[in-house]
């Protein structure tokens, strides 16, 4: 309950520094998000279970592991946690993909959901939702309010980036929820970014702004 794990391996916090970096371009920033998604993946994946089989090999059989139990969704809330799924499918790649279109209300400024598409059988798979920056954690709270009306039940949360006030609020909302960062920076702003964070996430990633 109420797990948070910091993914601190130096591969990923020194990658995350030049995705930090304001003059780290378009390019480099997605490569970097990239690359770091991949590393990110690794973490996540470690609890998976594991059942023994009978393997034959050149010399001799003998009981070797393979992966277990439920398989993989990866569940990007649009956009920018699209930019993290390529990396994670580089490791598992049989992974279903589904995907949460969340916008804000102008006067409620809470999430409204306006897309969503899930795998078929994502009630059976353990579930990963992707969005890279944690902020207020409105929207992965409503990402993952959604995927529980849904059915689902093994649901775990990949970010980039945290705020305290984004930990706290999934936390609280969802305990069992566990979530993967690669780093907890100090807090959000007046605007609700988090500081001192990448800026916004969505316009990086894709050069808007
Ligand atoms: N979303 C972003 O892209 N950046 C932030 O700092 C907060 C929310």
């Amino acid at each position: 309950m109420n797990r948070l794990v910091i993914c601190d391996h130096p591969l990923i916090q020194h990658k995350l520094t030049f995705i930090r970096d304001k003059n780290t371009n378009t390019k480099d920033f997605r490569e970097l998000v990239d690359e770091v998604a991949t590393l990110m993946a690794y973490e996540i994946t470690r609890e998976m279970p594991l059942d023994t089989i009978k393997v034959q090999t050149p010399i001799m059989e003998t009981d070797s592991k393979v992966l277990a139990g439920r398989m993989l969704g990866l569940i990007p809330i649009l956009r920018a946690g699209l930019g993290m799924v390529e990396g994670i499918l580089k490791l598992i790649p049989a992974a279903k993909v589904g995907h949460i279109g969340l916008s804000r209300d102008h006067d409620t400024l809470q999430p409204v959901e306006y897309y969503i598409n899930l795998p078929t059988d994502a009630q059976n798979r353990q579930l990963i939702v992707i969005d890279p920056m944690l902020a207020t954690g409105g929207s992965a709270i409503a990402a993952i309010n959604s995927l529980k009306k849904r059915g689902c039940e093994q649901i775990k949360m990949m970010c980039l980036i945290a705020a305290p006030e984004g930990v706290k609020a999934l936390h609280e909302a969802h305990p069992e929820v566990d979530i993967y960062v690669a780093a907890l920076d100090e807090r959000l702003n007046e605007k609700g970014y988090i500081i001192p964070g990448l800026g916004d996430a969505g316009d990086r990633m894709f050069g808007t702004n």
